[in-house]
């Protein structure tokens, strides 16, 4: 159907036209089949794919929403088993990460209360805490004095601190034990989103905190990364997932998660869980790449999967990104807002399924493309 834009809408096309000016318009991308040329995927382990995974039993849909007569079998064993993976006492399964985040900050905190968040959290985090309507105070990424400062300066209420354990854009974590005990000195709660930690840092892949041996009072994580299937989850005690039951205003006002999305998502658990080497291919890859684009001499940012290569300007980086999807190497180039002003950059990722000769040729493609960009 052809549609003229209504009189109503019309403001959107200029809007757009703006957005196209600037070099920050999104379009849609072409669905990208190979997975050996794809580096902007989130699907760290190689899981997304598996095509053998059956849920013959479970329910294509929940119906209703979890409280009204959407709960299934299915969300029950995917909240034990997560439970019983990360070794705390209760989960409770979202649609979506940005559902969870959304639902979990505004649910937790109050109006009167203060949330603490680090200035690259991600949009759904961000979210949450406007619909909270509490005090909001951004400090400097992975600043802990600043957290400090901040939660000494509102002593006597109650507070959240919110974090990402390991950045979507710049890959890099926050001091995760100093900011637990900081914490704990001020009476606070710790939340944290481990959405690209799990499945790939940590023993047996339970993310950054487990790693440094540090429990959030709020854990987060999706299934739609590393676990290779949609949704999320909150965890922690059973007092957080059952006010999160009551609250949560994404889980309360919405259809349940699909119950064969429920299996699919415990499927990825446990074939994460058992499947260590896609822990350890995912990481020996990304040494490979950073190798080899810091031998370029290219400034490469934090740790893990996950390589930012700023470039600067918006316009730049989407020019790399296309240049780069000609020579059949896919990869993402992220701009305001999603970063800061100046800081486009191209977000490249592994993942277990890359070979060693995929990154080497991911690198050449990267010099080549760099070199003709100079000299044009
Ligand atoms: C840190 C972080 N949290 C949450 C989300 C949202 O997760 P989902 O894709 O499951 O909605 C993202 C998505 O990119 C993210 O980067």
């Amino acid at each position: 159907v052809k549609q003229s834009t209504p009189p109503a809408l019309q403001f959107l096309e200029e809007a757009l036209r703006g957005l196209e000016r600037d070099g920050l318009l999104r379009t849609r991308p072409e669905p990208v089949p190979n997975v050996a040329r794809t580096f902007c995927s989130n699907d760290y382990l190689g899981l997304a794919g598996r095509t053998g995974f059956r849920a013959a039993e479970a329910a294509t849909g929940a119906g209703a929403s979890r409280l009204v007569v959407g709960e299934s079998r299915e969300h029950i064993l995917l909240e034990e088993e997560v439970a019983n993976w990360l070794g705390l006492e209760s989960a409770l399964a979202f649609t979506s990460g940005y559902a969870a985040n959304f639902g979990i900050v505004s649910a937790l905190a109050r109006a009167e209360d203060l949330i603490v968040s680090d200035a690259l959290n991600h949009a759904s985090l961000i979210d949450g805490a406007r619909l909270s309507r509490a005090e909001v105070a951004v400090v400097p990424h992975l600043d802990v004095g600043a957290v400090e400062a901040a939660l000494w300066r509102v002593r006597g209420r109650r507070a959240w601190v919110v974090t990402e354990s390991y950045f979507s854009m710049d890959a890099d974590s926050p001091d995760l034990p100093r900011l637990r005990a900081v914490c704990d000195a001020a009476g606070a709660a710790l939340v944290v989103d481990e959405a690209h930690a799990l499945g790939v840092f940590g023993p047996e892949g339970r993310g950054l905190c487990a790693k440094a041996g540090v429990v959030p009072d709020v854990l987060i994580g999706t299934f739609g990364k590393s676990f290779g299937a949609a949704g999320a989850f909150a965890a922690g005690c059973r007092a957080l997932t059952a006010w999160l039951w009551n609250r949560a205003r994404p889980f309360v006002f919405s259809t349940g998660m699909s119950p064969v999305v429920a299996a699919a998502a415990r499927d990825g658990v446990r074939a994460a869980l058992a499947e260590s080497w896609r822990r350890d291919a995912v990481l020996a890859r990304a040494e490979q790449m950073r190798d080899g684009l810091a031998a370029l001499d290219l400034s490469i940012r934090g740790f893990g999967p996950i390589i930012p290569l700023v470039v600067g300007e918006p316009r730049r980086a989407v020019r790399l990104a296309r240049d780069l999807r000609e020579r059949g190497v896919h990869v993402q180039a992220i701009r305001p807002p999603s970063v800061a002003e100046g800081t486009a950059r191209l977000r490249l990722t592994t993942t277990a399924l890359h070979s060693e000769a995929d990154i080497a040729a991911a690198v050449r493609a990267i010099r080549e493309t760099l070199a003709c960009l100079g000299s044009s």
